[in-house]
């Protein structure tokens, strides 16, 4: 598949769409029928979007989930300008609001070393949350990530991928598809 316009950028060109636009929107609204079905309004659902990169991929599906919600982000960084994790969890930004009882849905854009959840689902269980799930778009499905995401978009090949909040250095976050860069 040709990339589109918007996938140019100075020299450097998306090389390949994994996943394209209508793809993705028809999966989300499976996940957010499944999440639906899920969660009961006495669970007080808080959706917990990690940025920046969940930023499309939660837009599009709390408008999708049919059950009382609330919507907060987490902002960690493991990334640097790199495209390879570092490791690395730091947590810049976190939401004053009491967890205690409540279902969190964590969304995240990709599952790669499973660093970041392996740091925040622990955190948020200690918090009080009564139930930690995670909503991820994408996993790499890498045999050494140990946290559990009840909910995955799409297996994600073990290439490096932008669009649709995923970036390379900030770039190509507002593309309306998923693409490698190699
Ligand atoms: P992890 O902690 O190694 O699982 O990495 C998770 C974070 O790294 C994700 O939330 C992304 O922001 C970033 N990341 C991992 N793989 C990719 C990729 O292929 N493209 C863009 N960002 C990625
Ligand atoms: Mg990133």
């Amino acid at each position: 598949m040709t990339p589109e316009p918007d996938g140019r950028l100075g020299d450097r060109v998306v090389e390949r769409v994994v996943f394209p636009e209508a793809e993705i929107d028809r999966r989300v609204g499976e996940l957010a029928r499944e999440i639906s079905a899920a969660y009961r309004p006495s669970d007080r659902l808080l959706v917990l979007g990690l940025l920046k990169g969940s930023f499309l991929f939660m837009a599009d599906l709390v408008r999708r989930i049919t059950l009382p919600l609330h919507v907060d982000f987490l902002v960690a960084s493991s990334y640097g300008a790199g495209t390879v994790s570092s490791g690395e969890v730091r947590l810049l930004y976190e939401p004053r609001v009491d967890l205690g009882g409540r279902a969190v849905l964590l969304v995240e854009d990709i599952v790669d070393s499973g660093a970041t959840l392996e740091r925040l689902v622990p955190m948020l269980r200690e918090r009080g949350a009564a139930r930690v799930d995670v909503c991820a778009l994408l996993h790499k499905r890498l045999p050494s990530v140990g946290v559990a995401v009840r909910w995955v978009g799409f297996d994600a090949p073990n290439s490096f991928l932008v669009g649709y909040g995923l970036d390379h250095a900030e770039d190509f976050r507002h593309l309306p598809y998923i693409a490698s860069l190699e």
